[in-house]
């Protein structure tokens, strides 16, 4: 299958499935528990119809959007994912690199595979830095310190990852950092020399956010073990609005989904936040952020800027998102797929069919610009 073959997020998936080795192509496309959380996600969008208006001057279209005081030229974004380098050699370099041709905010993770200062040279348009919260307050201040002189322009700290989810693929398959792979996995790995080659002729594996805390080689530690040692699961609201106060910026909540947490957020002073339920990757069962969406937007949408992640795989289920008030939807799978498939062409050929069905689905619901888009366009089943 080549690039120029994939037309759709679909494409891609497969695409990446040939090229990866199992235990990694399942890190991607898995979720927790029985996955009932992920595949609501998608199909949450089918449970609403768009209600399209006709003539109305549609030569000119605007799809621009500002989220946290940021311009997007189209109304996605590249949402943070981990060890992006495992999918591709050029990991967060190409998706950067990529971001920035389309105008849209990139998001760096902590576990992050490319530095956030290196990634901030690459991406032209805005850049967030996703941390977790540590028992070390004097890291998470290092944390800080460090986006702010590289010029982030948003802080997102991610809440629904207080623990790690029950992720049953990886589990199956031995996937971690480092790599613990089961006879099955290793037999997967096998099946994929060209991965094996590729990974080892190029730069070593790196988590240059968290240099010296979690490495590949297990000198230092595990990611499981991050997760349960390094990170604070006593996390409050006073804390947060502490970091708020200190970050003194855009600051963001990733993976609030109730309407007593929106409003805290408005309260602390947060100036966005974004619904997820982290791709059903944490708790299996929680409500899709498509679901949950309008009843967030009408308790805080006046007072601080909702967006959505989760499922996302076409032009028009952004659509439905930002007619029923998102300012924006972040992208995570529809990106790491053409990642894995092709690198940085993958991810422009990816934003580029995104860009083109928002383009032309706007012209056919009637819209020259995102604030055209209302409830009265949708209806529900
Ligand atoms: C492989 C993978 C790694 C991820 N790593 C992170 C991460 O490090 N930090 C984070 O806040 N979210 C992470 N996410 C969640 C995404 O930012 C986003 O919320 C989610 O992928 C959206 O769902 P979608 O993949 O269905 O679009 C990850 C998701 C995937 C698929």
């Amino acid at each position: 299958m080549r690039l120029k073959d994939c037309h759709s997020f679909h494409d891609f998936r497969r695409m990446a499935k040939s090229r990866l080795p199992g235990p990694i192509f399942d890190y991607i496309d898995g979720a927790a528990d029985d996955e009932v959380t992920y595949r609501r996600n998608t199909s949450a969008f089918d449970t609403c119809h768009l209600v399209p208006n006709v003539l109305r001057g549609v030569k000119d279209i605007d799809m621009s959007v500002t989220i946290m005081g940021q311009t997007l030229a189209m109304p996605v974004y590249c949402s943070p994912t981990a060890l992006q380098r495992l999918f591709h050699h050029d990991g967060e370099r190409a998706v950067a690199a990529a971001a920035g041709k389309f105008g849209t905010m990139f998001g760096v993770s902590s576990l992050g595979t490319v530095s956030l200062e290196e990634a901030r040279q690459i991406s032209g348009g805005p850049q967030v830095y996703q941390f977790y919260f540590h028992k070390d307050r004097g890291l998470n201040r290092a944390m800080m310190n460090r986006a702010k002189l590289a010029g982030i322009e948003v802080m997102m700290l991610t809440v629904d990852s207080i623990t790690g989810g029950n992720r049953e693929r990886d589990k199956r398959t031995g996937f971690s950092i480092p790599f613990r792979l089961t006879l099955g996995g290793m037999l997967q790995f096998a099946m994929k020399p060209a991965w094996g080659i590729n990974y080892m002729t190029h730069e070593g594996f790196k988590l240059p956010q968290l240099d010296g805390h979690v490495d590949m080689g297990g000198g230092a530690l595990s990611i499981s073990r991050y997760f349960t040692e390094m990170l604070d699961p006593s996390l409050n609201w006073d804390d947060v609005a502490a970091m708020v106060r200190e970050w003194n910026g855009q600051f963001c909540l990733k993976g609030v989904m109730s309407v007593e947490d929106a409003k805290r957020a408005v309260e602390i002073g947060c100036t966005g936040i974004i619904l997820s339920n982290h791709g059903g990757r944490q708790l299996d069962g929680s409500r899709s952020a498509f679901d949950q969406l309008a009843e967030i937007v009408d308790a805080v949408g006046d007072r601080i800027d909702v967006i959505m992640d989760g499922g996302v795989q076409r032009g028009t289920q952004v659509l439905k998102a930002l007619s029923l008030g998102a300012k924006a939807v972040g992208l995570g799978r529809y990106y790491l797929f053409p990642l894995a498939a092709a690198g940085q062409p993958g991810v422009e050929r990816a934003l580029q069919l995104m860009q083109a069905e928002i383009e032309r689905d706007m012209r056919l619901m009637g819209c020259a610009s995102i604030d055209q888009l209302t409830r009265s366009n949708l209806r529900f089943l």
